[in-house]
């Protein structure tokens, strides 16, 4: 087995995972989806952890998927193997994910921080799909989520052509939800991620499940269905505990289990 490619941390209820192949700018490879899953495995299954930040380095969150690796890949081995079904893995976490992105978000990293619940950017992160350029498209959910966060024009716009978006442009276009300036990125990223931590875990869980929801059902259907959880969590300790604390003017005490 090769050098792990993953540091993770856990402190104040949040796993922090850091891509660590800097002399690849971090690509995707296999070990490193690997290693990625695994983490992610062990901090949903840590009740201590309420929250998950992946982060790169200064440099990259990540380059795209491994080139090197791909480039001798034939259809058969791609379709047989089922290249990139361990990267929807990611996706499919319920403790929420939040992507801390500076310098290149590229191919498979923009995928990786689309398969996030948000993005908060570095004044320095470059977010682009630039697999047209190498022959293929975005095979890691790039066309569907970056549609679904973009809207057709811009999101067709840069699977085409490849380009790069500054951090400004994707906070406009609504692909990050905030620009913190590089030094102050993965301070304030972390804090966010106590807050949401703190809250109750049943809240935080049933309404990451109920926005994620949105994107895959109609409005009707999915009002319905987030109702539905709304009425369930009247049946927790939580939200008795929740609601009293305003009434009371005092910070709630959330139970975690
Ligand atoms: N895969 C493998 N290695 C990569 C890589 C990638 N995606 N991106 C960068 N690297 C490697 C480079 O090969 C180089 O390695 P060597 O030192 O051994 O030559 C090292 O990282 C540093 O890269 P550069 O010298 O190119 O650095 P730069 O500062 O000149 O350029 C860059 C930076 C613009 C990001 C450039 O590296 C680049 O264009 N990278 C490729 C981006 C890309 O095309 N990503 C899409 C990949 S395909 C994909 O992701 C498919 C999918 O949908 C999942």
């Amino acid at each position: 087995m090769n050098d792990s490619t993953l540091r993770v941390e856990v402190s104040d209820g949040v796993g922090l995972l850091t891509l660590d192949r800097p002399k690849a700018l971090n690509a995707l490879n296999s070990q490193l989806i690997g290693e990625l899953n695994q983490a992610l495995d062990r901090l949903e299954a840590d009740p201590a952890v309420g929250c998950i930040v992946i982060t790169g380095s200064a440099r990259a969150f990540a380059a795209g998927a491994d080139i090197k690796e791909m480039v001798d890949l034939s259809y058969p081995q791609s379709y047989l193997g089922d290249f990139f079904a361990a990267a929807d893995r990611i996706a499919q976490r319920r403790k929420p994910l939040i992507a801390a992105v500076a310098g290149y978000a590229l191919g498979g990293g923009c995928e990786l921080a689309l398969m996030c619940d948000f993005i908060y950017a570095a004044d320095t992160a470059r977010f682009g799909l630039p697999e047209v350029t190498l022959g293929v498209m975005p095979g890691i959910g790039g066309t569907q989520r970056l549609t679904w966060a973009l809207g057709k024009s811009k999101a067709m716009e840069m699977c085409l052509t490849g380009r790069q978006m500054d951090a400004l442009e994707a906070e406009r276009a609504g692909l990050v939800a905030r620009v913190i300036p590089a030094d102050a990125l993965l301070e304030e990223t972390l804090q966010v991620a106590r807050a949401i931590a703190g809250r109750s875990r049943q809240s935080v869980l049933m309404i990451k499940e109920s926005v994620n929801r949105a994107l895959e059902i109609g409005l009707a259907e999915g009002i319905r269905f987030e109702r539905r959880l709304f009425h369930s969590l009247f049946a927790t300790a939580d939200q008795k505990e929740g609601m009293q604390a305003f009434i009371d003017k005092r910070a709630a005490q959330f139970g975690h289990r």
